[in-house]
């Protein structure tokens, strides 16, 4: 499978993917419409910050499966233009949060202290620190906007130089205020009128952009430092050189424009210009904030990582997934159990379906089972439709096609400590039901189908066949798959009482071709043949 990477991420990441087995291009420094023109053979994409992974983008992507984001924000990457093609979009959100709270904290120090100008100064034989005298950031008022992740860590740090953290954030809990020991303010007001430091930590969105322009600007107090190391925009840039240049703010520190320039480039190969970068109480870094090896590192293994299982067909922790706060070490080996429950009703049966119904027993029960019912799901669909499906847009295209589906739990079981028991509700008026467990460390066990009951392990090829309980039939499969040269790897076969019938689960070593088919399905007495595919 080939993974086009189009931003830096850390070398040994890239030779993680290559080693796994992927085919994987780096292509650097190229402009969207390249990306556009060359994503199309490509199963997987790992970006940073400066690819739009948008619609049009997407429109060319007909092989993709993953995105990755290689870091956290993930305002350019269209999350429901991916989740409608069925790609799965994954970011690394903690990975990098130390690297860019500490950008933010050594902007703030630069612009207090006028680090940058009296550097640049010194280097022009210009020693004259009477023009470079800065403040103190102990004793004075920091002003976060957004409390989350980074915001916490700023927080944190600001007040350990001995800052007074105050914070704007309308979106989390009183009592998360009280654990980062950051001052509530209730309207962003509140804050810009008495912080010394404004430092922004919001995603960029519709209600962020530019939340803080010229009026804004003029209800600071007069000398006011603002770190902007979140993303570009959030202060109205054209805004800023004004307040700059009045004196309205001291000094600005900012990681992040608007619109930004390529960080591939060499110098003189693009023509980026600001009418910022003109001030000299204005502070640059090039979307610096994560690039620490140790942010590079972390999130370059977290998301070649993430990417790699997705390909595999893993379950990975998605952007576009329900979130799953479950065990992952107990619901993983059900996922994969619960896709094969999926995948049996259309290759033992053909009635349209109107409603699946999943129950979870035992002590799955008290577990998350978002992801496993969107497993159950997407077996169901695959030998379906030939559409792309994924844990993306499986429950939707399930929906779309009428499909109730109703999930249900109880911790009362009789013989296994879970069980997954899913119900087929046909439109013809029948319950068809599947049900497994999974045994020791991922041993899935089929315990009943279509109402036979049995002690199955599923195995990739499986003969499912329904015969008139009489004797004889098994020793005719068997000597006929000898004649074949099909090797027998395990049987089972279970009864319905008063039925007449019996239902024979045969693990072979490969398939049963196409045309042999027909001959078992002539032996006498045979009802159904069927050749299940778990591979
Ligand atoms: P987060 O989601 O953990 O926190 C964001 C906080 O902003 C949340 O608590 C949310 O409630 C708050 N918020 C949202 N809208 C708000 C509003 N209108 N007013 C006030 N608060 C609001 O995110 P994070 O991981 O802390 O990242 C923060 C920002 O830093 C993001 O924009 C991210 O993209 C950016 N970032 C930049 C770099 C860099 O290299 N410069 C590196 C990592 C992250
Ligand atoms: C992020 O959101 O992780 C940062 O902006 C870092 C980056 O993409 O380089």
């Amino acid at each position: 499978m080939k993974i086009l990477i189009t931003e830096k991420i850390a070398t040994d990441s890239v030779q993680y993917l290559k080693d796994r087995g992927f085919e994987v291009d780096e292509r650097l420094g190229l402009s969207q419409a390249e990306i556009e023109k060359i994503v199309e053979p490509y199963d997987g994409l790992i970006v940073r910050s400066v690819t739009k992974v948008n619609k049009e983008l997407l429109a060319n992507a007909n092989n993709m499966k993953v995105v990755g984001r290689a870091g956290n924000g993930i305002d350019n990457i269209d999350v429901k233009a991916c989740t409608e093609k069925g790609i799965i979009a994954v970011n690394t959100p903690e990975a990098n949060i130390m690297a860019a709270g500490e950008l933010a904290v050594g902007l703030a120090f630069a612009v207090f202290r006028n680090i940058c100008y009296a550097n640049e100064s010194s280097r022009r034989d210009d020693f004259r620190r009477a023009l470079m005298i800065g403040n103190e950031l102990e004793g004075k008022t920091a002003g976060i906007i957004g409390l989350g992740r980074i915001g916490s860590i700023v927080a944190r740090k600001l007040k350990g130089i001995g800052m007074d953290v105050i914070a704007y954030d309308p979106y989390i809990t009183s009592e998360k205020f009280e654990r980062v020991g950051a001052k509530k303010c209730q309207t962003l007001d509140d804050l810009l009128t008495v912080s010394d430091l404004i430092t922004f930590h919001t995603p960029k969105t519709k209600e962020t952009y530019n939340m803080l322009d010229a009026d804004g600007l003029k209800k600071c107090k007069k000398g006011v430092r603002i770190v902007n190391a979140a993303r570009g925009g959030l202060v109205n840039e054209e805004a800023l050189a004004e307040a700059l240049k009045s004196g309205q703010v001291a000094a600005a520190g900012i990681d992040v424009f608007d619109k930004e320039p390529s960080y591939d480039k060499l110098p003189g190969e693009q023509n980026f210009s600001h009418p910022l970068l003109e001030l000299p109480n204005f502070v640059c870094t090039p979307h610096l904030g994560a690039s620490s090896h140790e942010a590079n590192h972390n999130v370059g293994t977290a998301v070649t990582e993430l990417v790699a299982k997705a390909l595999e067909g893993e379950l990975v922790a998605a952007i576009n997934m329900p979130s799953c706060s479950g065990n992952m070490a107990i619901l993983k080996p059900y996922a994969s159990l619960c896709e094969k429950l999926g995948r049996i009703y259309f290759q033992a049966e053909k009635a349209p379906v109107k409603k699946i119904q999943v129950c979870y027993c035992g002590e799955l029960a008290g577990q998350e089972t978002g992801v496993l019912t969107l497993s159950v799901l997407k077996g169901f669909l695959s030998s379906m439709t030939p559409e792309r499906i994924s844990f993306v847009n499986v429950r939707q295209a399930v929906e779309e096609r009428g499909i109730e589906v109703v999930e249900s739990k109880t911790t009362h079981i009789d013989r296994y400590n879970n069980l997954v028991s899913v119900s087929f509700f046909t439109e013809d008026g029948r319950e068809l039901n599947v049900s497994g467990t999974v045994f020791g460390l991922g041993t899935e066990v089929l315990v009943s189908f279509f109402g036979y009951q049995m002690n199955f392990e599923l195995a990739p090829i499986v003969i499912a066949m329904q015969n008139e309980d009489v004797p004889g039939i098994i020793g005719k499969v068997a000597s006929m798959l000898g004649e074949l040269d099909i090797n027998i790897g395990s049987m089972h076969w279970g009864r319905k009482p008063g039925s007449g019938k019996a239902q024979s689960f045969i693990a072979i070593d490969q398939p049963v071709p196409e045309p042999s088919v027909e001959e078992f399905m002539k032996i006498p007495r045979v009802l159904r043949f069927t050749q299940l595919d778990f591979s």
